[in-house]
């Protein structure tokens, strides 16, 4: 189960209600597509883990990101991942990959496994988002049988989106894109 009720998030996440409804639409996805692609269990629970924590800070006040992450070049819209990967770290979990799909949620990562491509993934393709509705869904139900075709096709569309929009492309985001392409 993963209604938003029943996530678990640590004592410093800084979520509101809607952010929490997300959350648990990120990790329903991920635990049925763990499910359907039958991953052994460390890394269904990190799957889980990735989705439930990713957005952890993701409404925490700028002062207190910025506290977390002194990197003044970079945008308030990019610190909370960084952060919650920082906590966590402090709080004990070891496991990089989670540590690393957290980390790099929200711009991508060309050396990123499994976990961090699965969360990218399931961030964009979960169904609370109200933008092209059939095809997130249909690229959703194709992630279990062609995990790395999906993955170069929502890169492409989180790309075209952000050029769309007018928005600044990072480097990191960049090389993800010629990694898959
Ligand atoms: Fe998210």
């Amino acid at each position: 189960m993963s209604d938003a009720a029943s996530i678990e998030l640590p004592s410093w996440a800084r979520v509101d209600e809607r952010r929490r409804a997300h959350i648990a639409r990120v990790t329903a996805l991920l635990l049925h597509w763990a499910d359907a692609m039958q991953l052994p269990a460390s890394e269904r629970a990190a799957w889980r883990d990735a989705g439930r924590l990713h957005d952890a800070l993701r409404d925490a006040p700028e002062e207190e990101l910025r506290a977390l992450i002194p990197d003044p070049s970079l945008p308030v819209g990019l610190l909370h991942g960084p952060a919650a990967a920082r906590c966590l770290e402090s709080a004990g979990e070891s496991r990089a990959e989670v540590l690393d799909a957290i980390r790099w949620h929200t711009v991508g990562c060309a050396s990123w496994g499994r976990v961090g491509r699965a969360l990218y993934m399931a961030d964009y393709l979960e169904p609370g988002r109200t933008f092209a509705r059939s095809e997130r869904a249909y690229l959703a139900a194709q992630v279990p049988h062609d995990f790395d075709g999906t993955f170069r096709q929502v890169v492409r569309h989180r790309l075209m989106a952000a050029l769309g929009e007018g928005h600044e492309l990072w480097p990191t985001t960049v090389a993800l894109w010629n990694s898959v392409r």
